[in-house]
């Protein structure tokens, strides 16, 4: 919330708080005030910059409800969302309670304070796997996990609300989020983190570590899945210029967001090679059930809707992260 301007719900404080935190930080460089609720149970204050804070759960009605009205709140940035795949799937209760039901509080709060532009930070893994890639909007929603489950309910309430509410969405759906901040001011943290990139660093990064690669018999080029990964600051871009399409009127859209290359897992692990200038020591393991073999978005419609398209490719990726890694140890 700010003064005309939008409220970061409670930002991950997951695999991508760069994301959901430097989102912020670039909509207070496009020349809007921020104010960013955040429960802090994974989060990092430092993170959030000069924007304000609010320590508190989107489930709060009453504390969303004071916050949304005491600074006239116009737009949502929705990006508070438990996000591990494998967790999801071993308590469900937790990711329903707090993507889905957490959601339906935030809006209901929206409603009344007739806030009518909300940017929701979905996910590719509504997707499931996809059986042609690049993927496009228009691919079956087919997920394959109680997270991705959650991601792709929000979006369907996102499209009752603008039918019933007028309240207008754009649900950015999120490839594979990776990197740092390039002032090295926010960064992931690897502690929480269960995703490649990360663990990669921290394989490179810390004596001792090793990389676990979750198979090599898969049916692509090097035996490796492969992904479309996308740099933290271009997704943090594509929710400004989301906040712009909703300004000028526009109505509720679900757009990819992701750099249209895939890369494989050997491919992520020859990037963090020539960065940090030594091996990454790993082991090839068994594959990892629920894993999608290849998956790569077809970005065309976010260009075309939002005029955003990705700036950095898996090379910026992986350096931005491993020099906020090495900086930190
Ligand atoms: C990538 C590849 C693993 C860890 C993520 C988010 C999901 C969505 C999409 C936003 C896979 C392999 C991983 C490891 C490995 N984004 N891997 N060893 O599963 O594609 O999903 O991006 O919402 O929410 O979770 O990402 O980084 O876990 O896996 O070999 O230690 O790396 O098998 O092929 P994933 P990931």
């Amino acid at each position: 919330m700010w003064a005309n301007g939008t409220i970061s719900a409670q930002c991950w404080s997951l695999v991508v708080p760069a994301t959901s935190v430097r989102t912020p930080a670039c909509a207070r460089a496009a020349g809007r005030d921020v104010v960013v609720l955040d429960t802090l149970e994974l989060g990092d204050r430092d993170a959030v910059l000069d924007a304000r804070l609010v320590v508190g759960n989107i489930a709060d009605q009453e504390l969303v409800r004071a916050a949304l009205r005491d600074f006239g709140t116009t737009d949502v940035m929705h990006l508070a969302a438990c996000k591990s795949v494998g967790e999801s799937m071993k308590t469900p209760d937790k990711y329903r309670r707090n993507n889905v039901a957490g959601t339906i509080e935030l809006l209901e709060a929206c409603r009344e304070a007739e806030v009518t532009r909300f940017v929701f930070s979905s996910s590719c893994s509504v997707y499931g796997t996809p059986h042609h890639v690049p993927v496009t909007q228009e691919a079956p929603i087919a997920p394959e996990s109680v997270y991705a489950e959650t991601k792709a309910t929000v979006e369907r309430m996102l499209r009752w609300y603008s039918m019933a509410a007028g309240l207008r969405a754009v649900s950015l759906r999120y490839f594979n989020a990776a990197g740092a901040s390039f002032d090295g001011r926010i960064g992931e943290n690897w502690d929480y983190s269960m995703n490649l990139i990360p663990l990669a660093m921290k394989a490179v990064v810390l004596d001792g570590h090793r990389l676990q690669v979750f198979g090599s018999d898969y049916d692509t080029p090097d035996g490796t899945c492969i992904r479309d990964y996308i740099h933290v600051v271009d997704l943090a871009n594509a929710h400004v210029k989301a906040l712009d399409y909703l300004a000028a009127g526009s109505p509720t859209i679900e757009v990819n967001l992701g750099t249209g290359v895939g890369s494989s897992v050997l491919d992520v692990i020859r990037a963090a090679e020539d960065v940090a200038g030594r091996a990454v020591p790993y082991d090839v393991v068994d594959r990892r059930p629920g894993d999608a073999v290849t998956t790569c978005a077809d970005p065309f419609l976010a260009d075309e809707l939002l005029g955003w398209s990705a700036e950095s490719a898996l090379d910026e990726i992986v350096r931005t992260a491993f020099d906020w890694h090495a900086r930190r140890v």
